[in-house]
């Protein structure tokens, strides 16, 4: 099949919207097609056109991304992936996803990265899942906390508007203290509350609370749904649902938690997307009440991984040379890494390689999850220079672990 790929122009919006609904083998309402169509504008599409009748399209948002020690790094946003189902399996991702990449490069961008709908998707591109994500859930009736925590700041409930008006600078401040983190993309953040006034899955409308800081500035934010639930039995039995809960410091994080695991009539708090070291949980005085599952977040795909490797701190200061393999089979390229708690530098390098790995593991790595260690046990990473996995698992590691924070 003959694929042609080019730019989606202005007048195009609702084709492309059109397609990703075909692809996701759904039908939104008219205003919510409408919505959507508005939103496309936010984002550089491409279009895969077949026989001149288009049949896939996929788009790139400008991200800033968090790296360990806080330096923020300019990524491009792969989202809004969509193959019509009569012509998937046949390259029309494969031949989008270059495109994609090209243009990423051209625009200066060190890395790419997404969410994927699928974990088998992406790996073939040179994308490593570089953060992980916990679903969470927890009894409440067996979450008491080991101490009370400090408190000087205070909850405030809040609207709509007014989580709104909050959402981008609070999000902002935990950019600038987690790494992993994603920046907002406006794309996203017009679509994230669009259905805080409804009902979903049973569960009530969305319901906001601030915590704020004893000078008053706002440094939490919870959105979170609830369902009520009885029988003359067992008594009060609800569901609550964090839908977000932001917080830039610690006292402001324990607060809004505790606040969803006190909520009167409430048996059980859920979670998703969460970071997988939650400092909540070795609060309590029983962490067995705290129950996570952990899966792939975001996924990064190196395009300079000079620019990516220097913009980082490590744990340990070292120095190795890489030798990084390409999705392909292109020729491998090294690269001699110096770097510790202070600074890096990353430079294209023949020196002999102590360690060989591909793009993916290199993304896999990047934010602080994933051990090399453990890649190598896998057979992901190839130990040249005896020793060189230890040493370069201790520069890699970071705590906090890496989160990416929100979907875009
Ligand atoms: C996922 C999707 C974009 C893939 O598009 P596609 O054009 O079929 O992908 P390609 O034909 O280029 O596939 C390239 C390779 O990836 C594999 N692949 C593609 N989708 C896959 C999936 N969901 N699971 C496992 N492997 C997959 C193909 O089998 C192919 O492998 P091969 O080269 O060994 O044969 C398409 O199926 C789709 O639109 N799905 C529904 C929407 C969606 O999930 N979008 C992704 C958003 S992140």
């Amino acid at each position: 099949m003959d694929v042609e790929i080019r730019r989606t122009a202005p007048g195009d919006a609702e084709d492309f919207v059109e397609v990703i609904y075909a692809a996701l083998g759904q039908r939104p309402s008219p205003d919510r097609f409408a919505a959507d169509v508005a939103d496309v504008a936010a984002v550089r599409g491409w279009h895969a056109l077949a026989e001149g009748r288009l049949v896939g399209v996929a788009g790139l948002l400008d991200l800033r991304l968090t790296l360990p020690g806080g330096s923020r790094l300019q990524i491009a946003g792969v989202t809004e992936v969509g193959v019509l189902p009569t012509h998937r399996r046949q390259g029309v991702l494969t031949r989008l996803m270059t495109a994609l990449l090209d243009d990423a490069r051209e625009r200066g961008d060190a890395a790419a990265g997404l969410m994927a709908t699928e974990a088998p998707i992406y790996g073939r591109f040179g994308f490593g899942a570089a953060d992980r994500v916990a679903r969470v859930e927890v009894e409440t009736g067996d979450a008491s906390l080991r101490e009370p925590p400090h408190e000087e700041g205070r909850l405030e409930i809040a609207d709509l508007a007014t989580a709104q008006a909050e959402l981008s600078g609070l999000h902002e401040r935990v950019c600038a203290v987690r790494n992993g983190m994603v920046s907002l993309s406006l794309f996203r953040s017009r679509r994230r509350y669009r259905d805080a006034e409804s009902e979903v899955g049973g569960l009530g409308a969305t319901r906001f609370t601030l915590h704020r800081d004893a000078a008053g500035t706002a440094d939490g934010l919870l959105g979170y749904r609830t369902k009520l639930d009885w029988t003359r039995s067992s008594g009060p039995r609800g569901d609550l649902q964090v839908e977000e809960l932001w917080a830039s410091t610690q006292e402001a994080e324990a607060s809004l938690w505790r606040f969803c695991l006190q909520h009167d009539l409430m048996r059980r708090v859920t979670a998703y997307w969460r970071p997988s070291d939650e400092a909540f949980e070795v609060r309590l005085a029983n962490p067995r009440a705290w129950r996570q599952t952990l899966s792939d977040g975001l996924w990064l795909r190196p395009l300079d991984p000079a620019a990516l490797l220097s913009a980082r701190r490590y744990g340990r200061e070292d120095g190795l040379v890489l030798e990084v393999h390409e999705p392909g089979g292109a020729a491998a390229r090294r690269f001699r890494l110096e770097g510790g708690l202070e600074g890096a530098s990353c430079v294209p390098s023949s020196a002999s390689p102590d360690l060989s790995l591909d793009l993916a593991a290199l993304g896999s790595v990047c934010l602080g999850d994933a051990p090399l260690e453990r890649l190598h046990r896998a057979g992901r990473v190839e130990e040249v220079t005896p020793g060189a996995v230890a040493r370069a698992t201790a520069m890699f590691r970071w705590s906090p672990a890496p989160w990416s924070g929100a979907f875009f």
